[in-house]
């Protein structure tokens, strides 16, 4: 910042030497405007780890809960309420550490990017918010060792640049076992390590793990005549926290993060049925400027796969392939 205007008062300094004679006072009352616009200019064109880049607007973000995410009730409230209350708090003990849990096409990633756009201006596009893929990052069974050592870096490293930071960890059940355990120590309650507090850090992990049992719930409340909105979050931890300790294959499920309690909460994302798949459809059609069409987005609602066969209940894919498929309906 001081580089830039430095910059900027040698070029006012120039002009002035050469108007000097005939007005200093108000060239000079010039320089130091010129300086003043060339902060602000810099605040505006780079992304600064401050208050200009970085405001938690809780109503903000449940006005999009409501708008954006269809049939998520259970998730649009633990996620107002758990990042509200832990943004609120000027002294966390620990990082905000979320998993959000459901089948696949239901608005994990899209929540994901929810809560980074309450709370950075420049939602996923900003450089404090870093997203990891298994597949991509860390695919290579025998990179073990690099990865574990690439990620404790980066996220160490990250969070020493800006404390509040965020990392979502997409396909949590395709990452190799004890790749997670490497940044364990950063989730804890440690007021810092090695200098660096991580209690400001924000990490999201997404996977589909405990989807089936989720949807299992879902559907014993369709049998018992129940609406779906009476579904609670009791009802469903149990079904998540059950399939993460069963599935010791993958993930950081076997990972000393369950048993250590690092996880604040477990999100549970519910199964769609029809008539989200015709919202997210409508909400396509919006996006791509277009006059929303219901009879159009029926038609290919109508067409996709849905579960239990004999009900036909829940959409297979979810919302994941709208986007795609609507070509073919207009
Ligand atoms: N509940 C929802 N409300 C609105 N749009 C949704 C919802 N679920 C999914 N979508 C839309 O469908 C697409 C896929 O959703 P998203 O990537 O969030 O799914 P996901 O839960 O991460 O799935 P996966 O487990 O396969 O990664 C996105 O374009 C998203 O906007
Ligand atoms: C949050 O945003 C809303 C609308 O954008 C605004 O009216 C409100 O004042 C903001 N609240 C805070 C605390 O910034
Ligand atoms: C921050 O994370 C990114 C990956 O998102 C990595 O490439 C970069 O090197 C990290 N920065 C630091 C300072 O460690
Ligand atoms: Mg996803």
């Amino acid at each position: 910042m001081g580089h830039m205007c430095m910059t900027l008062l040698s070029c006012i300094l120039i002009t002035s030497l050469i108007v000097d004679a005939f007005e200093p006072i108000s060239t000079s009352f010039i320089g130091a405007g010129a300086c003043y616009f060339g902060n602000k200019l810099y605040k505006y064109l780079y992304e600064t780890c401050d208050v200009n880049w970085i405001r938690f607007n809780s109503s903000n973000l449940e006005v999009a809960l409501n708008k954006e995410l269809f049939g998520q009730h259970v998730a649009s409230r633990v996620v107002l309420k758990t990042v509200t209350g832990y943004m609120q708090n000027p002294n966390p003990k620990k990082p905000l550490v979320l998993s959000l849990h459901g089948w696949t096409g239901t608005g994990k990633n899209l929540m994901s990017q929810l809560i980074a756009e309450s709370i950075y201006h420049k939602g996923m596009e900003s450089g404090f918010v870093h997203l990891f893929t298994a597949t991509a990052h860390f695919q290579h069974q025998k990179h073990l060792e690099t990865y574990k050592e690439q990620l404790q870096m980066w996220v160490k490293g990250n969070v020493t640049k800006c404390p509040r930071s965020m990392f979502i960890f997409d396909e949590m059940d395709k990452m190799q076992p004890g790749l997670i355990d490497s940044i364990k120590p950063y989730l804890d309650y440690y007021d810092n390590l090695d200098g660096v507090s991580y209690r400001q850090a924000i990490f999201i992990f997404l996977s589909n793990a405990g989807g089936e049992k989720i949807a299992e719930v879902a559907l014993n409340f369709w049998n018992a005549g129940q609406e779906r909105e009476e579904i609670e979050l009791k009802d469903l931890e149990m079904a998540i926290t059950l399939s993460v300790f069963n599935n010791k294959q993958s993930g950081f499920w076997h990972a000393t993060l369950i048993d250590k309690h690092l996880v604040d909460v477990y999100v549970p994302f519910l199964p769609l049925e029809q008539k989200h798949v015709v919202q997210c459809g409508l909400a396509e059609m919006v996006a791509r400027k277009m006059k929303p069409d219901k009879e159009v987005v029926e038609r290919m609602a109508q067409d996709l796969n849905y579960f239990p066969k004999e009900h036909r209940l829940f959409a297979t894919q979810g919302c994941k392939v709208i986007s795609s498929r609507l070509d073919y309906y207009i």
